[in-house]
């Protein structure tokens, strides 16, 4: 035994005690991706997918991929500095001028993407300041900045608050100053006030950085996401984006001037340092975008599913908080009912959604995170509603007669077809699972926890 042992007890006995009760909800072995998905002997409705268009299936996507692995094989065996192709600098070209920069740089993921340009441009003289809801990628590319250039001021502001977001630059110790924020904010489901912090940033003489992850394919009027949306396309400096949401794949990119993804090529070490990107993976981001640019079918489904799933849930009384978009968090504000609720939905109605806990989300915010996709059915949604609002009134999280408004009619034909999609999916095992008395095994499952 080492200290690295000793270092695993307490966080692994409290893993272990949640496993015990049944309630750990990470690491479960899917054996298909969707909305619905194969695990063990189960069939799941799944609402924990980033895969916002539903187009990690689609063979519009699949095939072109097969195409490119096959021509350039499964790795390219160096990173972009050598391990560089005519078809990386076309998906380059194409996200600069779709969402009118002058120029791309493609990196192996979105984290990567983050990580690379902050520690590129960070230095002892600059002042960085963060949403305090900014996501780990940023706050990683801003610590990795710190541990080389310690003289590199780090300041956070209250989300969304322009008075903080304001005192903060007035106060900064440089005069070089970087506001970087989300576009649509991944826990919380809520925009980044784009327009007002534009303002902000133009008055106080700061660099604005977006990372818009969520909301490019999904939101605005052409699906340029929360820039667009707010009219501010212009006044972005430099724009992050990830292919592993609604371009249904994986890859992370950076859209700015010529000159700084010039100078970042050259000095993004997470860029440097770590393979390209393979050409199954570009030739799928480019039939991604082939899509998104061309085609609003699949942006409308998923802002119709969206709004159905959210007007459902608030009916429920339901807390959404600030959340009018896909990420619809249901607060909870408590972590063992957080976990429970989770629990309740995955063993007894076959519904996965991820609860959110300390330290991932503030504590007292504590809240299932959960995705709608433009792949969610009705029946999928309808029958999940039920769901939630049969375990919100068991644990006491909505008040205790609320109903959904849905006729009964409805409810029969969805708990019909979630049974029969079910057993398409699960197979033999999923029916003989299901012929047990499903109360019975809630209650099963509850006395033994
Ligand atoms: C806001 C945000 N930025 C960046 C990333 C990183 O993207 P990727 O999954 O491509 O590494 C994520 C991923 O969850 C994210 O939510």
């Amino acid at each position: 035994m080492t200290w690295l042992h000793d270092k695993t007890e307490e966080l692994l006995t409290r893993v272990n005690e949640v496993k015990e009760k049944r309630a750990f909800p990470f690491f479960r072995p899917f054996e298909n991706i969707g909305s619905r998905v194969r695990v063990g002997r189960g069939s799941y409705i799944n609402f924990t997918s980033n895969d916002y268009l539903g187009l990690s299936q689609s063979p519009k996507l699949i095939k072109p991929s097969q195409a490119g692995t096959a021509a350039y094989g499964t790795g390219l065996g160096s990173a972009r500095l050598q391990a560089h192709s005519v078809r990386h600098e076309l998906l380059e070209q194409r996200l600069a001028t779709w969402l009118g920069y002058e120029a791309c740089c493609n990196l192996t993921t979105g984290y990567q993407a983050l990580v690379g340009f902050l520690s590129s441009y960070l230095d002892d003289d600059v002042t960085v300041v963060l949403d305090r809801l900014n996501h780990a990628s940023i706050i990683d590319g801003v610590l990795l900045a710190k541990g080389q250039h310690p003289d590199l001021e780090i300041r956070f502001f209250k989300h969304n608050r322009m008075k903080s977001l304001r005192k903060v630059l007035k106060t900064a110790e440089h005069s070089k100053k970087m506001v970087v924020v989300e576009g649509l904010y991944s826990v919380d489901g809520d925009f980044g006030k784009l327009d007002d912090i534009v303002q902000v940033c133009r008055e106080e003489g700061a660099v604005l950085v977006v990372d818009d992850a969520h909301g490019l394919g999904t939101l605005g009027p052409t699906g340029r996401g929360v820039p667009e949306m707010y009219g501010v396309e212009r006044d972005v400096d430099v724009l992050i984006g990830t292919f592993s949401k609604s371009f249904g794949t994986i890859g992370g990119f950076v859209v700015a001037d010529q000159s700084i993804i010039d100078y970042m090529k050259l000095t993004a070490r997470a860029f440097m340092f770590s393979a390209s990107l393979p050409i199954g993976l570009v030739e799928a981001a480019l039939a991604a975008l082939d899509i998104i640019e061309e085609d609003r079918t699949l942006q409308h489904r998923l802002e119709d599913n969206a709004k159905f799933f959210r007007e459902g849930l608030v009916d429920l009384g339901f807390d959404l908080g600030d959340s009018h978009t896909h990420i619809t968090p249901i607060f909870i504000n408590d972590e063992e009912k957080a976990m429970t609720f989770a629990a309740y939905l995955y063993h007894g109605a076959g519904v996965i959604m991820m609860p959110f806990i300390s330290p991932g989300v503030p504590a007292g915010t504590e809240r299932l995170r959960c995705n709608v996709t433009a792949a969610h059915t009705r029946a999928e949604m309808g029958y999940t509603l039920e769901a939630l609002a049969e375990v919100g009134r068991q644990l006491d999280i909505i008040p205790g007669a609320k109903k959904t408004n849905f006729s009964s009619m409805q409810k029969a034909m969805w708990l019909a077809e979630h049974k029969l999609r079910g057993l398409k999916s699960g197979g033999i095992p999923f029916l003989v699972d299901e012929i047990g008395d499903a109360a019975e095994r809630i209650q099963r499952w509850r006395t033994t926890r």
